[in-house]
C-alpha cells in the first residue's frame, strides 16, 4: 500500500461480533455508509465470509475470542496490515451467562466480567496507535453496553457489572483520547430481538414489552442505526451514553 493511501482511502471500521445480531447490522450499515469493515467472529466465520463475498475487498473476517484477549494485537494487526488504517472501533460482541448470585458459580461469574472487560481494554489498547495517528476526520470508539448496566436485571449481576464498567471505562478513555481527537461513546440498548434474547419465555417477553414505553422489543436495524450515529455522525459527542431502549429505563 502506498504511504498516502491511509490518509486518503476509504475509512476502516472494526466491528466485534459481526457474524450475527446487532454486530451484523452495524457492519451492514457501515458498509452502506462507504466504510470498509473488518468483522470479528468466534464461531460464525462463514457468516462474515458470506458478507465478504457480497462486498469483495470491503469486508475482512477476523477471528477473535473475547475469552482470549491476548489475540487482540493480532486482530488489530490483521486489519491494519490489510488496509493500513483504522478509524472506528465498535466493541459489540459480549459474553452473556446468567444466574442469580445465590446460585451462580463464582468462576463462571468472573469469566463473564473478565471476558467482556479485558477484551475491551485489550482491543482498544492495540487500536490506540491507529486511532490517534490523524488519518481520520473524527475517529471513534463505540462500546455496546446495555440498559441492564444502569438499572440491573435479576440473574445478571455479572453481565450488568461488565456493562456498568463499560461506562466508567468509556468516560475515562474519552478523557485520555480527547486531546488526540478520538471520541469514545457508549450505546445502551434495551431489549432487542436477537439470539441473545430468543430464549426468554413468552410471558417474560410480554412483561418486558409492557414495561417498555414503546411497547415492544427493538430491532437490530434500529440499534445499529444508533450505533452508526455514534460512530459516524455524533462528531461533538464524547463520553456520552445513548439509551436505545424504547423507554424501558424510564
Ligand atoms: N439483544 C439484546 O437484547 C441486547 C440488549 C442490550 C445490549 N445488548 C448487547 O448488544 C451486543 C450484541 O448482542 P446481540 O444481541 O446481537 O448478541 P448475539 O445475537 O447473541 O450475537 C453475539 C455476537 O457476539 C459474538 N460473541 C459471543 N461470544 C463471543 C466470544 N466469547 N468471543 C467473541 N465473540 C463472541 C458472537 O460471535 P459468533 O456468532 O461468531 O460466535 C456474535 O457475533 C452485546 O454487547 C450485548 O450485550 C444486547
Amino acid at each position: 500500500m502506498d504511504a498516502d493511501d491511509s490518509m486518503t482511502g476509504e475509512r476502516v471500521a472494526l466491528v466485534t461480533g459481526a457474524s450475527r445480531g446487532i454486530g451484523a447490522g452495524i457492519a451492514q450499515q457501515l458498509l452502506d455508509r462507504g466504510l470498509r469493515v473488518a468483522g470479528t467472529y468466534r464461531t460464525g466465520g462463514e457468516l462474515v465470509e458470506k458478507l465478504a463475498a457480497v462486498h469483495p475487498d470491503r469486508v475482512l473476517p477476523v477471528p477473535f475470542d473475547l475469552a482470549a484477549p491476548e489475540g487482540a494485537g493480532a486482530a488489530i494487526e490483521q486489519v491494519t496490515g490489510q488496509w493500513g488504517r483504522l478509524d472506528t472501533l465498535v466493541l459489540n460482541a459480549a459474553v452473556w451467562h446468567g444466574g442469580k448470585l445465590a446460585k451462580i458459580d463464582l468462576d463462571d461469574w468472573w469469566q463473564v466480567v473478565e471476558a467482556n472487560l479485558r477484551s475491551t481494554a485489550a482491543l482498544v489498547q492495540a487500536a490506540i496507535p491507529w486511532l490517534t495517528r490523524g488519518a481520520s476526520p473524527s475517529p471513534g470508539v463505540v462500546l455496546v453496553g446495555s440498559a441492564v448496566g444502569s438499572v440491573g436485571f435479576p440473574g445478571d449481576t455479572a453481565y450488568a457489572s461488565a456493562k456498568a464498567a463499560a461506562v466508567g471505562f468509556a468516560r475515562s478513555l474519552a478523557k485520555e483520547l480527547a486531546p488526540k481527537g478520538v471520541r469514545v461513546n457508549v450505546l445502551a440498548p434495551g431489549f432487542v430481538d436477537t439470539d441473545m434474547t430468543s430464549a426468554i419465555p413468552d410471558a417474560a417477553r410480554a412483561r418486558i414489552a409492557d414495561a417498555t414505553l414503546l411497547g415492544r422489543f427493538g430491532t437490530v436495524e434500529e440499534i445499529a442505526r444508533a450505533a452508526v450515529f455514534l460512530a459516524e455522525d455524533a462528531t461533538f459527542c464524547t463520553g456520552a451514553v445513548l439509551a436505545a431502549d424504547g423507554g424501558w429505563t424510564l
